[in-house]
């Protein structure tokens, strides 16, 4: 080991929405370098498929917009590592939202996911979080920074997310726990099937991300979960705090 290397060797992390997509991505990434990590999502069958072949993986079906699912999460970490070192705030809900057809269901479940969650999550793991100076990763968008037609519920929720992390910052940094976003631009995920995206819809989100992102591709899911895990280190990451930081090809600048 040098000292360049990353390793979670004896740390603990929790990894909201690592059943598919950027979670599993950073769940795993955190296991091979030694972190015991906690995989969180609604749906059982996607965690167990994130931890097969990774021992260090535990799944847990919770949904983070639960009353109880903050105390459910946090319990279940500390039962199984004693403590907390990282939560990755990565869950998340999109859908379009053009202004004449907004519902109040859809606003409610795009900001709980998105913003309300990370909240009490992040409350309630705070103590065990300065117990040991660990860190909150918030993963947002992109989208937040800019103007994006009809995704303005979307882009809220996440623009609320990185303030989050600044606030946290500002608040927490005194007492050693970090917060720090990281946006993603377009990933090869699963995230618009998820979310009931249709074959047309596909078809024009990729042709909008190919107009709008400067580098012509989309990111893997592999490349966002390499920051998140550099920027989470404890002695890497140590001086980043409060940052935005894009992976997204250069999209959030042109
Ligand atoms: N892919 C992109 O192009 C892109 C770009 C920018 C930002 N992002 C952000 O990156 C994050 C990860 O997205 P992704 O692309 O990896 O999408 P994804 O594959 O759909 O992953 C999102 C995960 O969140 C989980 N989830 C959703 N609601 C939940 C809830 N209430 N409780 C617990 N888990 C919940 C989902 O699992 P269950 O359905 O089983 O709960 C799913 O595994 C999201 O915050 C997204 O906004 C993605």
């Amino acid at each position: 080991m040098t000292e360049h290397e990353i390793d979670f060797a004896g740390q603990s992390v929790i990894v909201t929405g690592g059943g598919s997509g950027i979670g599993r991505a950073a769940a795993r990434a955190f296991a091979e370098r030694g972190a015991r990590v906690l995989a969180v999502g609604r749906r059982p069958e996607p965690l167990t498929e994130t931890a097969d072949g990774h021992p260090t993986i535990h799944p847990l079906a919770v949904d983070v917009t639960s009353a109880d699912g903050p105390a459910r999460i946090v319990e279940a970490a500390l039962t199984l590592s004693g403590r907390l070192d990282v939560l990755v705030n990565n869950a998340g809900v999109v859908g379009r939202t053009p202004l004449g057809s907004i519902t109040r269901e859809e606003v409610n479940r795009q900001l709980e996911t998105n913003l309300v969650a990370p909240m009490f999550l992040t409350q309630e793991a705070l103590p065990s979080l300065e117990a040991v100076g660990g860190a909150v990763i918030n993963v947002s968008t992109a989208v937040g920074q800019r103007g994006w037609p009809d995704m303005s519920v979307y882009g809220a929720s996440k623009a609320g997310l990185d303030f989050l992390s600044r606030a946290w910052a500002a608040e927490l940094g005194s007492r050693g726990v970090r917060a720090v976003t990281v946006a993603p631009g377009p990933t090869d995920t699963p995230v618009l099937t998820n979310n009931g995206y249709s074959e047309a819809d596909l078809a024009r989100v990729e042709s909008e991300n190919t107009a709008r992102f400067p580098q012509g591709r989309v990111n893997t899911a592999d490349e966002v979960a390499w920051w998140i895990v550099a920027i989470a280190h404890r002695r890497h990451g140590a001086q980043v705090n409060g940052a935005w930081f894009p992976v997204d090809g250069g999209g959030s600048v042109t």
